[in-house]
């Protein structure tokens, strides 16, 4: 029932919005646009790899592709918000989209702080104003509204949400409600560190060793650091291939030796650990059956099937309950599976491991 009012005021929203912007388009004096994008500048920071998944969103993005929602997913510091970047300010330069709105998600509870009224929507719709960038016009607060609101419905847009998990449920439900009122040509990316179910969805992991020997020798360009094979491939072992943590080794080794920095790492004691890892790992190691799963497979250095791990966790007479537990940790980004088989995140694993909880 609720869905239909929602859906229904939408509707009713919609056609106002029209009918405002159809009166604005007869104004004597045309309104003129100068932005259509809000992205943020990210030139200046170096990107390598992604071809693959560039390329699937390319696709994804594509007028023929009738599929309008998708996903990029993946855990802290994989390079979710750089994905949507650099794919926005690709569309930016092939002028693929008209309107092009970038919105950090933790936005929505930023501006719920300051003034309880305001919601997701008032936040993309602000978001909105701002970009389309009135200030050559003389218009009311509510032709601007108008006309923003308008701007979804006529103008080819791309929405990317970047940190969905970072709101509340509540605050993810309004969103997808007015992201289901929005017309066909709109294209919708969304980014979060757990995984939620969109007909098209990517799955962020590691950089390949050889995208991390780019990014790292990038880093270190301007020092006279040089790392040997055995130390580069050791470094990338205790990162994970984690674009944050190369970052992070990178501009530790700015102040620390290298051995320094390698014990960071191995003993978990950095930033990194204490604002990505740990979180998420805290919401799981007083629940059962995840802190017994987590632990069994900090011990696992390969691949592992549910049968085994159910096994080895001792719990081989409650198989659903295991792979319940599974599904939810890889929806977090701490596993990975292959296949049908699975493992842990080699930086959750280093974590457990170097704490050792229980
Ligand atoms: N492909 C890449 N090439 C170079 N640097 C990258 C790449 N991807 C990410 N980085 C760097 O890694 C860091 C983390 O990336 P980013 O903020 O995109 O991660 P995220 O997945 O959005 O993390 P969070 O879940 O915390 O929002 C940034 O400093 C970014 O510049
Ligand atoms: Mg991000």
């Amino acid at each position: 029932m609720k869905e239909i009012i929602l859906a229904f005021t939408s509707f009713l929203a919609a056609i106002l919005a029209g009918l405002l912007y159809n009166r604005s388009l007869k104004r004597e004096r045309p309104i003129h646009i100068s932005i259509i994008h809000n992205l943020p500048a990210q030139s200046s920071q170096f990107f390598t790899g992604r071809a693959k998944e560039i390329s699937m969103l390319r696709d994804f993005l594509s007028p023929t592709n009738p599929i309008t929602i998708g996903g990029v997913f993946g855990i802290g510091g994989i390079g979710k918000t750089s994905l949507l970047i650099k794919v926005g300010q690709e569309c930016v330069n092939s002028k693929s989209f008209d309107f092009i709105l970038y919105i950090p998600a933790r936005q929505f509870s930023l501006s719920n702080d300051y003034k309880k009224s305001d919601g997701i929507l008032d936040t993309i719709i602000s978001t909105a104003i701002y970009t389309l960038d009135f200030h050559q016009n003389k218009l009311s607060d509510s032709e601007k509204e108008a006309f923003a609101r308008a701007s979804f419905f006529q103008k080819r847009t791309l929405l990317l949400v970047d940190g969905l998990d970072e709101t509340s449920e509540s605050e993810q439900n309004e969103l997808v409600n007015f992201l289901l009122s929005l017309p066909s040509q709109t294209k919708i990316i969304i980014s979060s560190r757990r995984k939620i179910d969109l007909p098209f969805s990517i799955k962020l992991d590691a950089l390949t060793f050889d995208e991390y020997r780019t990014l790292i020798s990038q880093e270190l360009a301007s020092t006279n650091t040089n790392l040997s094979d055995e130390i580069a491939e050791k470094l990338y072992q205790l990162t994970g291939g984690l674009p944050l943590a190369v970052r992070l080794a990178t501009s530790l080794l700015k102040d620390y030796s290298m051995e320094t920095v390698l014990r960071k790492f191995k003993k978990s004691d950095n930033s990194l650990f204490e604002f990505i890892i740990k979180p998420v790992i805290n919401k799981y190691r007083n629940k059962y059956p995840y802190n017994k799963l987590l632990m069994t497979m900090a011990h696992l250095t390969n691949l592992a099937t549910l049968p085994e791990i159910a096994h080895k966790a001792g719990l081989a007479d409650n198989v659903q309950l295991v792979e319940e537990g599974l599904v939810n940790l890889t929806k977090e980004s701490l596993l990975t599976k292959n296949d049908d088989k699975y493992l842990l995140h080699p930086l959750v694993r280093g974590y457990i491991l170097s704490k050792e909880i229980s």
